[in-house]
């Protein structure tokens, strides 16, 4: 049988004919092409996708949760007793303890195209240190490097791209000499093709390629046991592996005050035994956009904030907070033979995103939606924390440790960012005896940034400053 019919009647038996509809004008090497990408596709999983998020009732469709038990998490809430504050400082050992015996491995996930943030390029790349303009991927690579010296042992770094960002990614690292890293190490993330939102029909975005899409950062999981590039290098897992990593400081490449591989976090973790943990921040108002870290019918479970019922986020209690404040700041720990085990047995669910996406028409024409109209499937990592036996959900200071960078303007954007990145630091220098001046507000008035090579924490600083440091301008300490 030719290829062209082999591809016909698998694609027919899935109502995805029109794939093949500019075949004939292909030659071999696009042909080629084409038949790999659509040798790609889990069509059976697909067609399950389409009954359920594309010709299913809508509101389950929307992912919107069914009338359920949905009660608060337990929270180890920020240490407030002496006691308390003891058994931080024995987790902090504990996670030191992992560090310096280099257990420990760093994930940040850098998959995703940012499109709200309007930046042509990775987000890693996007210059928001206030002062020196250094990328979220410098500010984070420097973390990493100053774990190593405090410790002795520097991290391994493990960074998830996307196709549409790898190449681009990595030659920046490599533009920069890796920021020092011992070992950093790319992953790809796997891809989902876009559907038309009406029909379920797969949206062709040229006459050989499907509009395809990165498949949420729950692919990361897949994506860390998938074997290395063209097969001939370990999985990142067994890599981990081999070098004595046991544990996963996991995040997002979005927020430049991740406290990373925290050593509190790593500690409470481990000492609970944990297969994944969160950190979470006391979500301000119902419309925050972060997911909540609830339990429903008893199971742990992420609610991400578009599938959180309005009565549910508006719910209060009787002191007038809200009901289900524990709000995700998407920075967890995870076990690796956590996620071997998931990776061997279980497929995190799909959720659907309505967006706008390009494509062929059967003229050949290209079609820029004005409206959205095509349906994307996602993962999501936090989807996993139902599956761990054991967890820990860890109350963190948001002044100190989220200011994430989704958006060009308005909140969560690099005004917002410089100005919680200013404000900390500005905080470090005081408690390290320096003179900053504040706004009635509380706010520095200028930007001030310390790189992680000259102070990875407020406590590194004071050995570093003379106390009776006055800042009258902006100052960038490295
Ligand atoms: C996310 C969380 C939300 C959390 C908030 C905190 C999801 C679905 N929701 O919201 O619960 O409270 O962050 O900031 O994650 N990424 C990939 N590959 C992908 C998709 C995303 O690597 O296929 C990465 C992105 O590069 C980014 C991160 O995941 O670093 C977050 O993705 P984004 O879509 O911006 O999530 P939010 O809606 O901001």
């Amino acid at each position: 049988m030719g290829l062209k019919q082999e591809l016909t009647e698998k694609l027919e038996r899935h109502g995805q004919g029109h794939l093949l509809q500019f075949w004939d004008d292909l030659d071999d090497e696009r042909r080629k092409f084409l038949a790999t990408e659509i040798a790609s596709i889990d069509f059976g999983q697909l067609d399950r996708l389409i009954v359920e998020h594309v010709r299913g009732d809508d509101a389950a469709a929307a992912g919107e949760i069914q009338p359920v038990q949905v009660d608060p998490i337990e929270v180890v809430r920020m240490p407030q007793t002496d006691a308390e504050r003891a058994a931080r400082r024995r987790a902090t050992e504990a996670g030191e303890e992992a560090l310096s015996a280099g257990e420990v491995g760093i994930v940040i996930v850098a998959g995703g195209s940012g499109t709200r943030l309007g930046y042509n390029g990775p987000k890693g790349t996007f210059p928001i240190g206030p002062v020196s303009s250094a990328s979220l991927f410098q500010i984070h690579a420097e973390k990493v490097v100053a774990l190593g010296r405090r410790h002795g042992k520097q991290p391994p770094l493990y960074v998830m791209t996307s196709p549409e960002n790898h190449a681009t990614t990595v030659k920046f690292f490599e533009d920069h000499d890796r920021f020092g890293l011992d070992h950093v190490r790319f992953f790809l993330q796997g891809q989902m093709p876009a559907v038309d939102r009406e029909t379920g029909k797969i949206l062709l975005a040229a006459p050989d390629r499907l509009a395809m899409s990165p498949d949420g950062h729950g692919g990361t999981l897949k994506a860390l046991a998938a074997p290395g590039e063209e097969g001939c290098l370990p999985s990142c897992l067994d890599e981990m592996g081999g070098r004595g990593v046991r544990t996963l400081f996991y995040f997002q490449v979005d927020n430049p005050m991740v406290e990373i591989a925290d050593p509190t976090f790593i500690g409470l973790h481990r000492q609970a035994d944990a297969e994944m943990s969160f950190k979470v921040i006391e979500k301000l108002t119902p419309e925050e956009k972060v997911g909540v870290v609830v339990t429903v019918d008893g199971k742990p479970q992420v609610i991400e904030y578009s599938d959180l019922p309005k009565a549910l986020a508006e719910k209060r209690s009787e002191e007038g907070q809200l009901a289900y404040w524990a709000g995700s700041i998407a920075i967890h720990v995870l076990e690796c033979s956590f996620i071997e085990r998931l990776i061997g047995v279980h497929r995190l669910p799909y959720h659907r995103a309505i967006k706008k996406v390009s494509y062929l028409d059967p003229a050949g024409q290209v079609v820029k939606p004005a409206e959205p109209n095509a349906v994307k499937f996602e993962q999501f990592i936090f989807d996993a924390l139902p599956e761990s036996s054991r967890y820990v959900i860890v109350e963190t200071d948001r002044a100190v440790e989220f200011e994430p960078l989704k958006n060009a303007v308005g909140p969560d954007s690099p005004a917002t960012v410089h100005q919680r990145m200013s404000d900390l630091f500005g905080g470090w220098l005081e408690q390290a005896g320096a003179v900053v001046p504040r706004r009635p507000d509380g706010t520095v008035p200028f930007a001030i940034e310390i790189s992680p090579l000259f102070a990875l924490d407020a406590h590194e600083l004071k050995s570093k400053i003379d106390p009776g440091l006055v800042v009258e301008r902006p100052i960038y300490l490295r």
